[in-house]
């Protein structure tokens, strides 16, 4: 497979460029000191196009593939993490989801949302099960037409400032028999019992709320339901299928932050002087400017396979191996590479008036959040292998040897 991007994608890329470089770059300081969630950058987001790419033609989008996508976060990245999140979260995770499992009505719904601006939420963790989702609280009673909704999420991307929310919940029928585990769209200022609870006061990418999403009673109508093609019984991991998207996503922004402070320390090297020399012309810099490049190549590469392997076997996501392989790896990268970066600037790179300190803050994240590297490193081990790998103690030790 070949990363020769297409003429229409070089048009994308460069007009994603010159927009986060012209708009969203000098403002990206100031978006991070406000912590206020840049509408501004959003509104400049959606008039170019750049929400709902993924969305096809007959959903009023352009039809564009997981990789177009993926262009135009990297670029929004290089400048600004938190305008390439927000790309993410516009052209991928929950608006695949209901892309491909929803019913027409609902898909017409997420449409309108992402392409006038929308980045919807997706709701899977909770304060007990982080890594381990798949033991979720959260539950859905059916009652009549609709479904009552229990339970508390939290780190959600976007609560208070997204319209339409996926979440994840345990679903259970009318006589208390549970179901699996389904997906449940609830949209801010319409959705009884929807509401929100503290903000997380976050290391970096502060512009983008992290919040508590409480629901007390919530009433979700029945056709709200995005239910996975093989019903509730395997739902969760159908959802996590979706979620492959994301992850791509994900891996995207810590790469485009990655690039960005490759750029400034390249530029810095040449331009500062020691030892009456620019200090490009020492070796132990080049090396590290060397390996730091090699690093973003392999990165680059990893994610556009990632991206392009939407479709293999019919899947309409990227694959799981694939997009957990891309994110491990991207993810450590970029967090070495901004650090060097920020070496390479001595006490420069330390002072909050420079933007890796900031890099440095955002590009943290992305071993985290959209699963840790240590839970993708089992899903790429169980893939690889072949083999589940239950990470519960119960799965492990004899019964009865539990402490
Ligand atoms: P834990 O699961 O408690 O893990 C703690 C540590 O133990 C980690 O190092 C982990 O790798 C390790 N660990 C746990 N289990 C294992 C195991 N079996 N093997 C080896 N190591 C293990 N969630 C959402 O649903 N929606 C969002 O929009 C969202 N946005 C986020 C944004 C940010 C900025 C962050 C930081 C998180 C976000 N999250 C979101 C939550 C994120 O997905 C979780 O933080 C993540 O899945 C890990 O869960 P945890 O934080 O509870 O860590
Ligand atoms: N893509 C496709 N399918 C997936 C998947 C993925 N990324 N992750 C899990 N699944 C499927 C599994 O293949 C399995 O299907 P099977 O029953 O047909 O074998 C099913 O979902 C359950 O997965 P399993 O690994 O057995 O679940 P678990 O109960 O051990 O839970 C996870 C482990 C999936 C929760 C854990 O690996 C994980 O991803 N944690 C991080 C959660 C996360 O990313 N949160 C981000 C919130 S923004």
């Amino acid at each position: 497979m070949t990363w020769q991007l297409t003429d229409e994608q070089l048009a994308i890329q460069a007009k994603a460029r010159a927009l986060a470089t012209e708009v969203i770059g000098p403002r990206a300081k100031a978006v991070d000191e406000a912590e206020q969630y840049p509408w501004e950058n959003v509104a400049a987001l959606q008039e170019a196009g750049f929400t709902g790419m993924t969305v096809p033609k007959e959903f009023g989008g352009p039809g564009h593939s997981f990789l177009d996508a993926v262009l135009v976060v990297e670029e929004m990245a290089k400048t600004c993490g938190v305008t390439g999140r927000i790309a993410v979260e516009a052209n991928m995770g929950a608006i695949s989801a209901v892309m491909a499992y929803g019913t027409d009505e609902q898909k017409k719904i997420a449409a309108e949302l992402v392409l006038s601006g929308d980045k919807p939420a997706i709701c899977i963790t909770e304060p007990g099960a982080g890594s381990a989702a798949s033991l979720m609280t959260t539950r859905a009673d059916r009652r009549g037409d609709t479904y009552i909704s229990n339970g508390k999420k939290h780190w959600i991307t976007g609560g208070t400032v997204s319209r339409m929310h996926l979440i994840f919940a345990r679903v259970f029928a009318e006589d208390g028999t549970e179901e699996g585990i389904g997906g449940f769209l609830a949209f801010r200022d319409e959705t009884p019992g929807l509401r929100f609870g503290d903000r997380e006061p976050t290391m970096g990418l502060r512009a983008i709320p992290e919040m508590e999403v409480i629901f007390e009673d919530m009433e979700i109508d029945a056709d709200m339901v995005v239910m996975p093609p093989s019903g509730f019984r395997h739902g969760f991991g159908d959802l996590m299928n979706a979620y492959n998207s994301q992850r791509v996503g994900a891996g995207t922004v810590s790469l485009g932050i990655a690039q960005g402070a490759y750029e400034l320390a390249l530029e810095f090297a040449h331009q500062r002087e020691q030892f009456d020399r620019p200090i490009a012309e020492f070796q132990g810099l080049q090396w590290m400017l060397a390996d730091m490049s090699v690093k973003l190549e392999a990165a680059r590469s990893l994610t556009y396979r990632a991206a392009e392997s939407r479709g293999n076997g019919g899947s309409p996501f990227p694959d799981a191996t694939l997009a957990a392989q891309a994110k491990i790896f991207t993810a450590e990268a970029a967090i070495e590479i901004v650090n060097d970066a920020l070496q390479i600037f001595g006490a420069a790179g330390y002072s909050r008036n420079n933007p890796l300190e900031r890099m440095y803050r955002d590009v943290r994240m992305f071993t985290i959040g959209g699963g840790t590297a240590q839970i993708l490193r089992t899903l790429v081990a169980s893939r690889i292998l072949d083999m589940k790998l239950p990470q519960g103690r119960g799965s492990f030790l004899p019964k009865g040897t539990a402490q």
